[in-house]
């Protein structure tokens, strides 16, 4: 009994927060702020950092994990839909990994809610994405002398693929964005209009609040499927990897990615087409956008909304027609962009190639002793 009273009383005050938030309206104020500070491990981030950019960490030693997050384009793909393990090519875009340690969960559909370290597991061991076995990958890194000594320098001892998995987040840490006009109060008058608008008329602030500019939740905002999921034997083998693995019925056949119904399983199929909100941080280096790339810039996404999205029977209701002029329209985006560091985040001490891994190769590695 004394148990069930204890357990009330921690739920009340989840109930009650549930239901003012049901009666939310409008007219409060949304809370956006700045992002917290963190702390990195310079060792730790600096190993991590190698790792990231190794292709050893890939099967066949052909591609890293910067082969798909692009350091020059925001720490996310180029292409509309991302690269894949050689043979394969990826069905979304690789999202942008500035500000990704703040996320509570991860992907565009939400699935992993854990931490980086599981996400980088996903990330090594899937596939279509790295093909990696982690026994292999522990013994390459092994045969790095420098790696012995960066493993070592990080306080990790000897490497293991576990102390992979927690060196690369560490470096994750690093990427995160402080340097933007916003978190500067530096906004120039066509910013501000613009702001108002997203808090206001455009409705923006709805689903993008927060210091993320993402209340972590996904919806269905009626973005067009990108048919090159269909049309590519590639990607669509990778998408149908997937999908028989997520247990979504009729994979063979299916012709849509159903997003967030892999958590949720809707049977009525009303979670179909339901997508994370993404952060509005640093857009001005991570074209292009949405979960499958499908609008190349700014513009385009900002027409997209001014329009009411596209078709979708699980459409939000509030994705509709805005009305919004042209001016309104190009102050929303000088809005969006005041979200951007000043300099994209490749800059000064993030290029790798700097860095110096070189050591001696031992010839005759039998002569020599451990
Ligand atoms: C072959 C391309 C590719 C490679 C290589 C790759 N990724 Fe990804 N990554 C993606 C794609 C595509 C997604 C989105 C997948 C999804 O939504 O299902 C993603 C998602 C992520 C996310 C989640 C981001 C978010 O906002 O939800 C993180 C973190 C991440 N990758 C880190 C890494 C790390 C670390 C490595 C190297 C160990 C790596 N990735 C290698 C393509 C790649
Ligand atoms: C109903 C919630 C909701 C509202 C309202 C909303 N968004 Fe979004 N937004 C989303 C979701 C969900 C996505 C991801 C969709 C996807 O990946 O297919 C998204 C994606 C975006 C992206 C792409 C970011 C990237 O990195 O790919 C931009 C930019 C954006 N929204 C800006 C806006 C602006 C500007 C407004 C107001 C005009 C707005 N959003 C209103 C939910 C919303």
């Amino acid at each position: 009994m004394g148990f069930i009273a204890n357990k009330n009383r921690l739920l009340m005050p989840a109930l009650l927060s549930i239901l003012l938030c049901s009666t939310y309206s409008g007219a409060e104020p949304t809370k956006f702020g700045k992002l917290p500070k963190i702390k990195v491990n310079l060792a730790k981030a600096a190993l991590g950092k190698r790792l990231f950019f190794d292709t050893r960490l890939s099967g066949d030693a052909i591609i890293s994990c910067a082969t798909c997050h692009q350091p020059n384009n925001g720490f996310a793909s180029k292409e509309a839909l991302s690269p894949g393990y050689p043979g394969n090519k990826h069905f979304r875009n690789a999202p942008t990994l500035i500000n990704t340690v703040f996320k509570k969960s991860w992907m565009h559909d939400g699935r992993i809610g854990t931490n980086l370290n599981d996400v980088t597991r996903e990330m090594l061991t899937e596939d279509y994405i790295m093909n990696m076995d982690m026994r292999l990958m522990q013994e390459r890194v092994k045969q790095d002398p420098v790696y012995i000594e960066m493993f070592k320098k990080a306080g990790y001892g000897e490497p293991s693929n576990g102390k992979v998995r927690k060196a690369i987040p560490e470096f994750l840490k690093s990427l995160t964005s402080t340097n933007t006009a916003y978190d500067k109060n530096n906004l120039t008058a066509a910013a501000k209009r613009g702001f108002t608008l997203f808090k206001g008329k455009a409705g923006c602030a709805a689903c993008h609040n927060g210091p993320m500019f993402s209340d972590g939740q996904a919806y269905n905002t009626g973005v067009p499927e990108n048919l090159d999921i269909f049309t590519d034997v590639e990607r669509h083998q990778a998408f149908i990897a997937f999908n028989m693995f997520m247990g979504n019925e009729n994979y063979m056949a299916l012709k849509r990615d159903v997003g967030a119904h892999v958590r949720t399983h809707n049977a009525d199929g009303s979670d179909i087409g339901k997508f994370m909100v993404p952060t509005l941080r640093e857009l001005t280096y991570t074209a292009p956008y949405m979960h499958n790339g499908m609008f190349a810039t700014l513009e385009e996404v900002v027409g997209f909304y001014n329009a009411g999205g596209e078709q979708d029977k699980n459409k939000d209701p509030r994705i509709k027609p805005l009305n919004l002029n042209k001016h309104q329209q190009m102050d929303l985006i000088v809005f969006l962009k005041s979200l951007s560091s000043d300099k994209p985040l490749t800059s000064a001490k993030y290029v790798w190639q700097k860095d110096d891994y070189s050591y001696q190769v031992i010839s005759n590695w039998q002569s020599v002793k451990n």
